[in-house]
This record gives structure tokens, C-alpha cells and sequence, in this order.
């Protein structure tokens, strides 16, 4: 089951999304119709397109500061907000009552574009190899954790209560863009395809600059040693923590997520799920990482 969110939604609009029809097996949003998704798929891609790819909460804004500073100059005076450097593929535009893709299908090249499509429901051009994609990932119990507090206050997205009910439901697939394993393992499937890039969250805390100089050299973009350290202390969490043009303040400000709740730049850590995870949920999600993962070779770090 794959949710797709496109706009605020009220808790009535949430509850009439339950029992909305069914494509292939995403379930539309709001807004979003079947000839919607149709255009996913002819959409067409150009050679310099590049989408940042990812499930909710393992890092995409992290990537998009990456990817953002090496298309201006490594220059972080140049840059420009995510949010209008990224437009989000799949989301609905209240504005021009149409998906994102529609206005983007005129903008001028290179396009960056965000998406939390899964694999499979991804432009036929990307999947025949046109255009590049950056894939992140996560391990999927901090995962769990940064989306449970995401979707605190956040007007659009499925909410819960308490973060057992998030926990039981996310393993389930039965959160807003739906099971993580169903869009980790489409694209870990691909990740050795020549336009796509597979990172993990946790090798950029790890080694940063080592992702940075992958990511660079899949983008063709070439800077010196000093272009290249800018680019690494504008992407520590310290300072995009309090970078406007990354910290999602303006949807803040919006009223489309509270603050006071969670802030979007949250901790930044690897292992936090070990301040909520209980032993029973901590069996009962290991158990499902290692039958989900079994044969596939995917891994994941779960301690710092
Ligand atoms: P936490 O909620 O665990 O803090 P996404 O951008 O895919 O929505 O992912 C958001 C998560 O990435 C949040 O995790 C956020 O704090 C973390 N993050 C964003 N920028 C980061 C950075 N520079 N370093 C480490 N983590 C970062």
C-alpha cells in the first residue's frame, strides 16, 4: 500500500483518503487522480534532470543541501531554498490545482526534483535509464522515530497519538506514503544501474565528505579541495538547523507543521530509536528488518 500526500488536509479529508480508490496499489490523495499517476510515468525526463529520491525521514533534505550546493558554485551565498530549488514531483499545487510535475514540465534545465515515489512508479524515461537519480535510506528504526514526530502537528500527513500506534502502523505500511521496505527495496534492486546513486543516512554521519565526493563525481561536478569543504561545514546539522532555506521554518510559519511539537531539524543522530523502542517493539521490528531484508543483501548500522 503506498499513500500519496498531496495538501493540507483536514481530519475529515483524512478520514474520506481511508476509503479512496485504489491505483495499482498506491492510494490517491486528495486532489491526486488516476491520470495523475498516468503522467508519473510519461513524464519526460531530461538527460541533466536530477531527482532526490527517499522514503519520508531518512535524509532527503540532507542530500537536497548536498545536491544544491554543487549546482551553485559550491557557493552557499548562491543558493537558493530547497523548496523552490526542489519542487516535489508527486505533491499537489492548490495553486494551479495540479500535481507539481505539470510545473515543472516547462522549467528550464537542470531541473533538481524531489520525490518519494517508490521505484516502480517513477518516470518510465528514469527507469530506461535517462536523467539521475540520488536514492537515501535509513535505518528503518530511526526512521520510525524522526516520522512519528514529523507528523506531530503536521496538517499533512496521518497522525497518531502515541508513538506505539505510529510504531504498529508503520510496520504495517499504514503511514502516509506507505510501507518503507516496498521503497527501499525497489530501488536497492537498482542501485547498481548506471543513473542511480544509493546512500545511506548513516554513512553520511560517518564519513560526509566521502558521500559529498560520491555524489559529486555521480553529478559530473568537479571542485576544488576548498569548494568542496564549504560545501561540508554549510551540511552539518548545526548549521542547517538554523539555515531558513533548509529548516522547513517557512512551512512553520505556514501553519502546515508545529514546531512546538517537533522541530523538522530534530536531533540528527544515529540510534535514537533506543530512547523510544521498548523491548517487545524493538523483537517485533528486528524480526521484521531481517525477514523483509533476508536475501536481499541490504543492510543497515543501527548504533552511531
Ligand atoms: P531526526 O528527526 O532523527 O532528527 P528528511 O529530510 O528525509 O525528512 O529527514 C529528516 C531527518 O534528517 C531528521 O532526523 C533531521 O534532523 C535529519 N537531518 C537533516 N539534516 C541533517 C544533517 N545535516 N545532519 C544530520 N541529520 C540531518
Amino acid at each position: 500500500e503506498y499513500y500519496l500526500f498531496g495538501m493540507a488536509l483536514s481530519t475529515e479529508d483524512k478520514r474520506k483518503l481511508l476509503h479512496n480508490k485504489w491505483f495499482k496499489d498506491v492510494k490517491l490523495a486528495n486532489g491526486l487522480t488516476q491520470e495523475h499517476l498516468e503522467g508519473f510515468e510519461t513524464f519526460a525526463v531530461r538527460d541533466d534532470d536530477v531527482f532526490v529520491a527517499s522514503y519520508p525521514k531518512t535524509g532527503s533534505t540532507w542530500v537536497r543541501q548536498i545536491v544544491s550546493l554543487l549546482y551553485c558554485d559550491a557557493d552557499p551565498e548562491k543558493d537558493i531554498s530547497t523548496y523552490k530549488r526542489f519542487p516535489f514531483f508527486e505533491r499537489y499545487d492548490l495553486r494551479t490545482q495540479a500535481p507539481v510535475y505539470k510545473t515543472i514540465e516547462a522549467a528550464p534545465s537542470p531541473r533538481l526534483i524531489k520525490t518519494h515515489l517508490p521505484y516502480d512508479l517513477l518516470p518510465r524515461d528514469v527507469r530506461d535509464g535517462k536523467g539521475k537519480v540520488v536514492y537515501v535510506t535509513r535505518n528503518p528504526h530511526d526512521t520510525a522515530v524522526s516520522f512519528f514526530h514529523f507528523s506531530q502537528g503536521n496538517t499533512a500527513l496521518l497522525t497518531w497519538d502515541t508513538f506505539d500506534e505510529f510504531l504498529n502502523n508503520f510496520l504495517g505500511g499504514k503511514v502516509s506514503y506507505g510501507d518503507f521496505y516496498r521503497n527501499v527495496l525497489g530501488f536497492w534492486k537498482h542501485k547498481d544501474d548506471a543513473n542511480i546513486l544509493f546512500l545511506k543516512y548513516e554513512d553520511m554521519q560517518k564519513d560526509l565528505y566521502k558521500v559529498v565526493v560520491s555524489v559529486a563525481d555521480f553529478l559530473g561536478k568537479k571542485f576544488p579541495e576548498e569548494s568542496l569543504q564549504r560545501v561540508l561545514d554549510h551540511c552539518r546539522f548545526s548549521v542547517m538547523k538554523n539555515n531558513p532555506r533548509v529548516n522547513y521554518e517557512p512551512l512553520a510559519r505556514k501553519g502546515i507543521l508545529d514546531f512546538s511539537k517537533s522541530k523538522f531539524m530534530r536531533k540528527g543522530i544515529v540510534g535514537d530509536w533506543k530512547n523510544y523502542f521498548s523491548a517487545q517493539q524493538r523483537e517485533t521490528a528486528d524480526r521484521l528488518y531481517r525477514q523483509r531484508t533476508l536475501g536481499t543483501g541490504l543492510h543497515f548500522d543501527f548504533e552511531p
